[in-house]
């Protein structure tokens, strides 16, 4: 996709060293009212966190790691979903530019080649009344890491399906320019639009695949999405919901 965006990816704070940018995102909202767009892009993050509390680990100067500052004040609260099918629908776009192939969202917004995990989204929002205010969509994608901890489950980054090594500040333009043409769907509300598109993306979607549920493992195939992000599973005739702290995927 070529052209250039108008607002995301504008202005572009970029530090050699952070805690995590989710971080310094959420200190510069504290502090004033930064431009809706600004990123910040970080070329080492020494304490990167994750979902659901986990760490993101990534080798210095390898990858990209950023965090957009958004305003999607139009958004009800209850429709907040909609920033996870925005930011995931960006990143697995500009995976496919490189990788060629199909790019998977793996629920909640995992991005997946195969089985393989190269990069991850941790969207922070803050709510007032029934409106989202403000929003920091935290997104690492591993560009040019070859070499993983071996605590984690299948990662994988773009040098190492590729075999070449790639700019970081060149997937992060690619990022600025597919960030937008997604949010901006959002504000037209366009929602039905996002969500066929992100439910297409899902991995193993309208497959049978395999979960866990604390300790138990039952057989399903990925239904969609309800209107409140949770995953809908079809399972033994049934339709089951569930939210991100009580399903995992079996890989
Ligand atoms: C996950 O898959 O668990 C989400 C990982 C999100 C990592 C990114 S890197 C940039 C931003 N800053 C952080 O501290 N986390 C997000």
């Amino acid at each position: 996709m070529g052209g250039s965006p108008l607002f995301t990816g504008i202005h572009i704070v970029e530090l050699e060293e952070t805690d995590s940018t989710n971080n310094y995102a959420k200190q510069m909202l504290a502090d004033a009212k930064p431009m809706e767009g600004t990123v910040i892009i970080a070329h080492n993050q020494t304490k990167g966190r994750g979902q659901q509390g986990n760490v993101w680990h990534t080798e210095k100067g390898k990858n990209l790691t950023c965090s957009y500052i958004l305003y999607p004040v139009f958004l009800g609260a209850d429709k907040h979903f909609y920033l996870n099918m925005v930011v995931s629908l960006a990143v697995k776009e500009v995976c496919e530019i490189y990788l060629e192939d199909e790019v998977k969202v793996k629920w909640p917004n995992d991005i997946y080649f195969g089985k393989n995990k190269i990069a991850g989204i941790l969207i922070e929002n803050s709510i007032s009344g029934s409106s989202v205010i403000t929003s920091i969509a935290g997104i690492g994608i591993n560009v040019n890491q070859t070499t993983f901890d071996e605590s984690l489950p299948n990662p994988s980054s773009l040098q190492l399906l590729t075999e070449r090594e790639i700019k970081v500040l060149e997937v992060l333009q690619q990022l600025s320019i597919y960030l937008e043409k997604y949010y901006l769907q959002l504000r037209k509300g366009n929602f039905h639009f996002l969500q066929r598109a992100y439910t297409e993306a899902l991995f193993r979607y309208n497959q049978t695949a395999y979960f866990k549920r604390g300790e138990q493992t039952f057989k399903g195939e990925v239904a969609g999405i309800a209107r409140d992000g949770k995953l809908i599973i079809h399972s033994n005739g049934k339709e089951l919901r569930f939210t991100m702290q009580e399903i995992q995927f079996v890989i």
